[in-house]
């Protein structure tokens, strides 16, 4: 018999009873809906509004229910509908009465609204630890490549040198933030709908910042229909992941292309890579081209959200239970991706010859030939020409802007003396550039030094 039996004449359907359901997946709520549950008893005993024996009775009922769960012990019904409503049939047939009392001053839409905040909450958490062991993976394999000099790129064109370091560590800047962004997150998460009930508060005498104190939120929720209608921290939540994912997801496609044969800048580790079942010699990115996918998925479940949200009027409608899976989808395929990205990335094997190879071709030391010029007195605007004529000549040849004779270069401009060529060595031309945030080992060190800073902060 349902709880909600009172005023139906009849069974619900079977084929309703299945559609309306959401156990299946919001069982994984149990620890947040049990916690609220004691919170929510303790609070209406010290309110004098249930008994202190009932509300002993139930935080005891409520932690063997706990207990047995965790012990595999329990086996969650679709008739019980979803969570909540299990975990309260649970109690009453284990402690009678007093079960019954527990839902007084509450209804399921506060309850569900803040059994899926604690639970955002909690993985905010987890996901940020992963994210800083990613981002210490990152720090430490920068430290070993900060002098190895590779092309940077704009349009893929090789454009300027860089190195390796100062592009991985380009990576963990971009996760420190996404790191921030969900931190913000939860710090606008951190009120509790919590004494918000069906809609509309309660007749109760109840404390509403004892609960919230109770369930380490800042606050309770200002105002009742606000906290049982809004997702908006879960949209949040899923737009810090998708920007995360976009993240990685260009990362991968950069290690995709570094282990082809067209660049080998790197290798994966055989544990981090897959083989082709006909191609005897293929070694596959998997892992990286897994990460770039997944991001798809990632996007689907914020517009998913988004999409069930818009239009809906307030306060709460059924609708709203299909804001469980895509939040748990992405938390899974988040938390699944990005230990698994860390260790492909701890476990590489890192050519750096290849990389300085690639960095002769392509003239990636043009920018400081025409620098080498203006600092001679040439306005830049011209340098740039000349060294364009330069270039051209080179191509015709088959040559490298230093392996032109001086006279060649004299040819274009007599500022050429025998210093440019100390000028155009590529690993000058990276240790020269070393303002703020550039590819000089000074400005690598500072980076890795901040980030570490950083990620110890954030651990403490
Ligand atoms: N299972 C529901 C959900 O996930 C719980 C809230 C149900 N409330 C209601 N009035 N039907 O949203």
């Amino acid at each position: 018999m349902k709880l909600w039996s009172g005023r139906f004449g009849k069974d619900t359907d079977a084929l309703v009873n299945d559609f309306n359901a959401s156990i299946s997946f919001d069982q994984r709520l149990y620890r947040e809906d049990i916690a609220g549950s004691i919170a929510h008893a303790v609070m209406l005993a010290d309110c004098g509004v249930i008994s202190r024996e009932d509300a002993e009775a139930i935080t005891r009922g409520l932690e063997e229910i706990l207990a047995d769960v965790e012990a595999g012990k329990i086996e969650f019904s679709a008739d019980n509908e979803d969570i909540h409503m299990n975990i309260e049939a649970l109690l009453t047939a284990r402690i009678g009465d007093a079960g019954k009392r527990l839902h007084t001053a509450r209804s399921r839409n506060d309850q569900v609204a803040l059994d899926f905040r604690l639970y955002v909450r909690e993985q905010i958490g987890v996901i940020r630890d992963q994210l800083l062991d990613l981002e210490e993976t990152l720090c430490r394999q920068a430290e070993r490549y900060q002098a190895a000099v590779m092309p940077g790129y704009t349009h893929l064109q090789r454009a300027q040198p860089i190195s390796f370091a100062q592009h991985l560590l380009a990576y963990a800047q971009m996760l420190s933030r996404d790191i921030t962004r969900l931190e913000d997150c939860r710090k606008r998460l951190n009120q509790c709908p919590l004494g918000s009930g069906a809609l509309a508060g309660t007749t109760y005498p109840i404390d509403r910042w004892q609960t919230a104190r109770a369930l380490g939120f800042d606050a309770p929720m200002d105002n009742s229909l606000d906290g049982v209608s809004d997702r908006d921290y879960a949209l949040e939540f899923l737009s810090g992941l998708s920007i995360l994912m976009a993240h990685l997801s260009r990362f991968a496609e950069e290690i995709i292309l570094w282990c082809s044969w067209e660049f080998k800048f790197i290798e994966l580790d055989d544990a981090y890579a897959t083989g082709s079942s006909i191609m005897p010699q293929k070694k596959n990115p998997d892992v990286a081209e897994l990460v770039r996918g997944k991001t798809g998925r990632v996007y689907g479940d914020l517009m998913s959200l988004l999409t069930v949200m818009k239009g809906l009027p307030l306060a709460y409608n059924k609708d709203m239970q299909e804001d469980k899976e895509p939040v748990f989808d992405a938390i899974d395929t988040v938390e699944m991706a990005v230990p698994v990205f860390t260790a492909m990335l701890d476990t590489m094997t890192v050519l750096p010859e290849n990389m300085r190879r690639a960095a002769g071709r392509g003239f990636i030391n043009a920018t400081d030939c025409a620098d080498y010029l203006t600092k001679k007195g040439m306005p830049f605007r011209d340098a740039y020409t000349a060294v364009g004529r330069l270039v051209a000549v080179c191509s015709a040849q088959g040559k490298t802007l230093e392996e032109l004779a001086l006279e060649e270069l004299k040819a274009v401009s007599d500022l050429f003396e025998a210093d440019v060529y100390e000028a155009l060595n590529l690993e000058n031309c990276m240790a020269l550039r070393n303002s703020w945030g550039g590819p000089a080992v000074a400005e690598t060190t500072r980076q890795i030094a901040a980030i570490r800073e950083f990620v110890s902060r954030q651990r403490t």
